[in-house]
């Protein structure tokens, strides 16, 4: 039996190289060795105000780049959130399991309550109640994902083992899958603050589909500090986190990169982490120009997806409705 991977991504914004480099990579490259589900979170999404054609858009968006970078339609199944009813029916079943004490030490949500106040609504604090009913629906054994969502994961396994100390085995615990570099992609522009998706200034990140011109612009215009010495050094996070992007798209170790770069400035190794980053997203950018061609197949790879991964969705709910008392 091959082991369950779940994750899922959000259709929001536009998707960098942070989401690719930590997630996205990971999910291509394991998908024949793993049972692999991706899902399009659209409920997710709504936890904050979008503009509904945009968000339309933005699922046939994300799913394209998605079959672009490698995800094989055949082997993984590939759906949209709101797709499969399940997903609200056990959130709203977890929630009334989940202490809001749990909910309250969430530190992406005490983050965004200070960002924006009044704007917060209860779907964004009970956000990771519904990241819990994805993972737990599927059996899920791994959960590959960037640093940012580790504690969603681990709230995951709490809400899931004090069901279980109620109602006897019900839910597989699942592990969280980080990789060891590239958990945190930090903004261009400011790398002290994580890669966002929702960020607005344009040199902050590296989408997916920006142009080589785009691409060039923000390295180029990358903050990194008075110095010009090119090397892996945490203390000095903006090159750091230049360096850390190269690795990971060149795939040369650490001390390769610096002796190529020796006696050379942060110019001209800004110069060529722009070419790197071009020609890697060149063949995915083409892929997705295909993909998207006939909007119709994106729908209908979204549709099949959703109906080879309903069933086992169903079956999970079944049992936790019957346990639980329900119906
Ligand atoms: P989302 O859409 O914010 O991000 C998708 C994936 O990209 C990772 N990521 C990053 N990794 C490194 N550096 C960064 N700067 C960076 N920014 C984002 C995220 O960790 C994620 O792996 N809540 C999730 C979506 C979700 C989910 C799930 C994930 C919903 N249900 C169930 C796993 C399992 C999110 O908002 O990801």
């Amino acid at each position: 039996m091959k082991k369950r991977v779940f994750s899922g991504i959000q259709p929001t914004g536009n998707i960098h190289i942070g989401n690719y480099l930590a997630a996205i990579k990971y999910w291509v490259a394991s998908q024949a060795e793993f049972d692999s589900i991706f899902c399009i979170v659209d409920l997710h999404a709504i936890t904050l105000p979008q503009e509904p054609n945009v968000l339309k858009s933005k699922i046939r968006e994300v799913a394209g780049l998605l079959f672009a970078a490698g995800i094989d339609p055949k082997l993984s199944k590939v759906f949209v959130q709101s797709h499969i009813g399940a997903h609200a029916e056990l959130t709203w079943i977890l929630n009334c399991f989940t202490p809001i004490g749990w909910m309250q030490r969430m530190t992406q949500f005490k983050q965004k309550l200070q960002e924006q106040q009044e704007q917060v609504s209860v779907g964004l604090f009970d956000y990771p109640a519904l990241m819990a009913a994805d993972i737990l629906l599927y059996d899920t054994d791994l959960v590959p994902v960037g640093e940012d969502q580790k504690q969603h994961v681990e709230l995951t396994r709490d809400v899931a083992q004090r069901f279980n100390s109620i109602y006897g085995e019900t839910f597989k615990l699942p592990e969280p899958l980080i990789p060891e570099t590239g958990s945190r992609i930090m903004g261009l522009d400011d790398p002290t603050k994580k890669m966002s998706k929702s960020e607005a200034s344009s040199g902050h990140a590296i989408n997916l589909l920006d142009s080589p011109e785009a691409i060039r612009a923000k390295i180029m215009r990358a903050t990194t500090d008075s110095l010009r010495e090119v090397r892996f050094d945490e203390n000095r996070p903006g090159i750091y986190n230049l360096l850390v992007i190269y690795e990971l798209f060149t795939g040369l170790s650490r001390p390769d990169i610096e002796a190529r770069f020796e006696g050379k400035g942060y110019a001209d190794f800004k110069q060529e982490l722009a070419e790197v980053i071009i020609d890697n997203l060149r063949p995915l950018q083409s892929r997705y120009r295909e993909f998207t061609a006939d909007p119709t197949y994106i729908d209908s790879l979204l549709a099949e997806g959703a109906s080879r991964a309903r069933p086992l969705a169903e079956k999970t709910l079944a049992i936790v409705k019957n346990k639980v008392g329900l119906g």
